[in-house]
């Protein structure tokens, strides 16, 4: 890739409701970092509002015009910048041609997609001209699937570190959660129903617990993932109970193709699941069970296309739509990975993150994935090709997330745990 392109990051997608939060970000951490950005999207008056309400020091960004269904746009778009970062989703309806692009012009890519088939079929179609040009793609670079994927790359290296080895099965509990989603996720959630109903074969390739490890190395200890689960289990190593994550399957299968991709650092045998962690008790047995109950409401609603249609009308948010500032900014969420090691010492890591996950956490971490490549490219072990957050930037990121993006990690004992949880 050429090194003297105009622009060192350009934002796709800065209209939606997560492309204007990052906007904001960018614009701020970019006071310290000096690069040179712009934001881009198909639509010029939309553009410009955001380039006006950024901070002063971004007032006057450039802007870049394109549309993710005109390939000549987007081939003239990559050509002048070294990274893209994309919100534009639902990225399996408008992300494949941006990707394209970039692997043939080695552009590097970030994005925070979390429709794994999607991926999938991206990896297979462009894995090798990513490796030619150069091109770092880095899918999965939001709440989907940084916290889950760096979170196992910190046990680990920690368990290593303190112990000589590795944890050989890993779960999340996510133990607090607040906030909203965007009309993007919404449109994704969806866009995959009204996909799955289509093909079948999207679900079962959603159920394959690795479904986006390497060829040849899609086999492990793992069961499938179960698309719509619904059970209600008692977690004895927390003490409390716990209802199914819903973004489960696809960061399982992130941290999983992490584990191959960084060459079975975690082991062969490794094995990892989420679930969400309501509490001791009865209470707790309550929370998970009224839990599991609007899960399948809601999941039973989207499968069928009246009441789905009914849910685009009038409950789910839009496009460009989110929560408001005081939602966003207040928010907060905590999840605890619990390791086991070989001879059942156990190790947990704590994230703290600040901000609702689904947008405003959100933005922060892909600004940093973006900025990372923008900037670490010198640092990272990895050449072109197509990656996970945790295998690609690793402990840069890490740092990054610690210093910028309101996120904590934290090694804690056993006995620190468990706050509670709420839900919502
Ligand atoms: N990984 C995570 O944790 C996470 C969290 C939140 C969201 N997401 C995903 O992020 C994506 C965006 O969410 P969002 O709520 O920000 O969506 P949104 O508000 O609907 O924004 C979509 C953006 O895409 C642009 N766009 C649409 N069609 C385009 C085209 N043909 N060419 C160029 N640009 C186009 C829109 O531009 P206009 O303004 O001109 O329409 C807008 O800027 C969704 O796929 C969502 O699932 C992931």
């Amino acid at each position: 890739m050429s090194s003297h392109r105009e622009f060192d990051v350009v934002l796709w997608g800065a209209t939606g409701a997560v492309g204007r939060r990052v906007a904001h970000h960018l614009a701020t951490r970019n006071k310290t970092c000096g690069l040179q950005w712009a934001i881009g999207g198909r639509n010029e008056a939309k553009l410009k509002a955001v380039g006006a309400s950024l901070p002063e020091s971004a007032k006057n960004i450039p802007i870049v015009i394109g549309d993710n269904f005109d390939r000549a746009s987007l081939d003239a778009l990559v050509a002048r910048t070294r990274v893209v970062c994309s919100t534009v989703g639902p990225f399996a309806k408008f992300g494949s041609e941006l990707v394209a692009a970039c692997a043939t012009s080695g552009t590097h890519y970030c994005d925070i997609s979390g429709e794994v088939h999607w991926m999938r079929r991206m990896i297979d179609t462009h894995q090798a001209e990513a490796e030619r040009s150069g091109a770092r793609i880095v899918p999965a670079c939001g709440f989907d699937s940084v916290p889950s994927d760096l979170g196992v790359f910190l046990l680990q290296s920690r368990a290593q570190a303190q112990y000589g080895k590795v944890c050989h099965h890993v779960r999340m509990r996510v133990t607090t959660m607040r906030g909203g989603f965007s009309g993007g996720t919404a449109a994704s959630g969806v866009y995959a129903a009204e996909q799955g109903r289509r093909d079948p074969s999207i679900s079962r390739f959603n159920a394959e617990p690795y479904a986006l490890n390497p060829k040849g190395e899609r086999s492990g200890p793992d069961r499938p993932d179960k698309m719509m689960p619904f059970e209600v289990k008692f977690d004895p190593h927390l003490n409390g109970w716990t209802m199914p994550f819903f973004m489960s399957p696809i960061n399982n299968k992130i941290v999983r193709r992490s584990n191959a991709l960084l060459n079975y650092r975690y082991g062969k045998e490794f094995r990892y699941e989420e679930a969400i962690f309501t509490g001791p008790g009865p209470f707790g047995w309550i929370l998970a069970t009224t839990g599991v109950l609007g899960a399948r409401v809601f999941l039973t609603a989207m499968a069928m296309a009246p009441t789905r249609n009914l849910l685009k009308r009038y409950v789910l948010p839009k496009s460009g739509e989110g929560p408001g500032r005081e939602t966003r900014e207040n928010s907060t969420y905590e999840i605890v990975q619990l390791g086991i090691l070989d001879d059942s010492t156990s190790m947990r890591v704590r994230l703290r993150g600040k901000g609702d996950p689904g947008v405003e956490s959100t933005s922060r971490i892909l600004v940093e994935a973006a900025l990372c490549l923008a900037e670490d490219g010198d640092r990272m072990a990895v050449s072109g090709g197509f990656w996970t957050p945790a295998s690609a930037m690793g402990d840069l990121l890490l740092s990054r997330l610690g210093d910028h993006a309101g996120l904590t990690f934290e090694i804690v004992n056993d006995e620190t745990i468990i706050s509670r949880t709420s839900g919502n």
